[in-house]
């Protein structure tokens, strides 16, 4: 994030004053009609939004925190916005968990459940979830001194409803690293700790505690590995299995230096031993490719099963992007699986099987001949902008969806078989004069090597997500189309089929 930007913006608008109204029934029912509201993404019914936080599951319940600037629509002193869901597409909106205090704004970090009471924080036999976030000083900042940012913890011990800061704040102090931020926290069973995965600047340097509180320095990674164009934030760390072999996983969010320009996440993979990570691969890896997905990690305390949800937007133009009442909303929550191509390990994310249940195909094609190009429209047109489109082709020949709405604005989502590339390009897909680099193609290598391909497309109102070959290739790019998407084209370059078309309807869960 640039700060210094933000600061600018912050206090321009500091001078005007947002209120904080409770939501009434009316305004519900408004939400279904805002423009570019995503109708079953999660956004806050109100003001800003960026990373996702926190993510917890309890007792069937999926929590999510969030970054929350409740007195605005631009970035402003952070707290945690706090909703919850039991199949990732009704969303309840809770209040706020976490406010800012005298150690600063409340910024991004992780919850874990300390079923036994390692911190002794619980209480009658109570488990209590333990936030771990980063407290960042904005006076220390004015003061440019280094250690603004420092790590502290809360808890709670109401399945997440109200939340009580450790008196003993913070529990891990900065050591004079200027970017000293975004704790993720795991239970690392072997060796019965706890593991802390901290973004340092141009690096992740991990730490290890038995209680929570007591944090000890273990390791360094990343500072001449992956991509460097920018700052890391919000990592992530865990274990996945491929064939019973344990691979483990480390996002890193980059921001800038994201392959298409801006902030995105890459990964790594390889071993950790409770005290190092060392990668298998020097391939650079990007969870997404597109624009719009930033700051994600996944849900804690799911098991083996990996959910992750991202932030649907860029530094770049987050603070600027033409929404009214609120900014900011989450990338559709996805399945992580491990994968293996060409002897390297590779994640895939595909869109969480919660999202099945909701689908209701309007049209199903076995085969279908592009010859000079398809027009689908009549299918679309009463879909309110938000579909999912599914079909596989021969990667041989390109083809290209052409997504359209009455002001002709176009939206397209293809796939170039000379470069083995897909792209979005969203150069006339609408409002882009917030931005001057937001009208643009955005590519992403093909990764699977199989003849036949599959795709997977999902609208919602204003983002479009490009999950290819079963979430191998991601794209997630955000787009502000003046009216609503109602028609679908799918061309192609010569003579060519593709082959098992579905078109689905998608509610409103607004
Ligand atoms: C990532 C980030 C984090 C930080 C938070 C502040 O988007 O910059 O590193 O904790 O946002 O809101």
């Amino acid at each position: 994030m640039n700060r210094k930007f933000l600061k600018l913006v912050f206090s321009i608008l500091a001078g005007c004053t947002f209120s904080l109204s409770t939501v009434t029934a009316q305004q519900q029912t408004t939400l279904q009609a805002e423009e570019h509201r995503p109708q079953f993404h999660f956004s806050p019914k109100e003001h800003w939004m960026n990373d996702p936080n926190g993510m917890v599951y309890y007792k069937g319940v999926y929590h999510l925190f969030y970054q929350y600037y409740p007195n605005g629509t631009v970035w402003g002193p952070m707290h945690w916005g706090h909703a919850t869901t039991k199949d990732f597409f009704h969303w309840q909106e809770k209040p706020i968990a976490l406010y800012p205090d005298s150690l600063g704004y409340i910024f991004s970090g992780s919850i874990v459940m300390d079923e036994h009471n390692t911190s002794g924080l619980g209480k009658d036999g109570k488990a209590p979830m333990v936030a771990v976030f980063t407290h960042h000083d904005p006076k220390l900042e004015e003061k440019k001194v280094n250690n603004f940012q420092n790590q502290s913890i809360a808890y709670s011990l109401d399945e997440g409803n109200s939340w009580t800061k450790y008196s003993g704040n913070p529990v891990l102090p900065n050591p004079g690293i200027t970017d000293f931020r975004d704790p993720k926290v795991m239970w690392f069973e072997a060796g019965k700790k706890w593991i802390m995965t901290l973004a340092t600047k141009d690096r992740i340097t991990f730490y290890s505690s038995k209680d929570l509180k007591d944090w000890r320095k273990e390791s360094e990674f990343g500072n001449d590995l992956g991509a460097h164009g920018g700052v890391w934030e919000c990592p992530d760390l865990f274990p996945m299995e491929y064939n019973g072999k344990t691979v483990w996983v480390l996002l890193v969010s980059i921001n800038p230096g994201g392959p298409n320009g801006g902030s995105a996440t890459q990964y790594f993979t390889g071993s950790f031993d409770g005290s190092k990570f060392t990668a298998n691969s020097k391939v650079e890896k990007w969870l997404d490719y597109g624009t719009d997905n930033y700051a994600g990690i996944t849900w804690s305390n799911t098991g083996k099963r990996k959910i992750f949800i991202g932030w649907m937007n860029n530094w770049q133009y987050a603070n600027r992007v033409p929404t009214k009442n609120w900014r900011g909303a989450t990338t559709i929550p996805r399945d992580l699986y491990l994968d293996q191509k060409a002897g390297d390990f590779y994640v895939r994310s595909v869109p969480v099987k919660e999202m099945n249940v909701h689908l209701r195909p309007v049209y199903k094609k076995q085969s279908l001949m592009l010859n000079k190009g398809i027009d689908l429209s009549a299918y679309v047109k009463n879909l309110n902008g938000k579909l999912k489109l599914d079909f596989t082709f021969n990667t041989t020949k390109s083809n290209q969806i052409v997504l359209s709405n009455k002001e002709g604005e176009k939206l397209l989502v293809g796939y170039d078989h000379k470069t083995k590339t897909y792209y979005i390009d969203r150069a006339n897909s609408g409002i882009n004069d917030f931005e001057k680099g937001f009208a643009k193609k955005h590519t992403a290598p093909r990764i699977a090597t199989a003849t036949t391909a599959r795709i997977s497309l999902i609208l919602d109102v204003a983002s479009a997500e490009l999950f290819a070959d079963d979430g191998l290739t991601v794209m997630t790019d955000i787009f502000f189309p003046k009216s609503l998407i109602n028609g679908i084209k799918i061309t192609g370059n010569g003579n060519q089929k593709i082959n098992n078309l579905i078109i689905s309807a998608i509610p409103s869960f607004k």
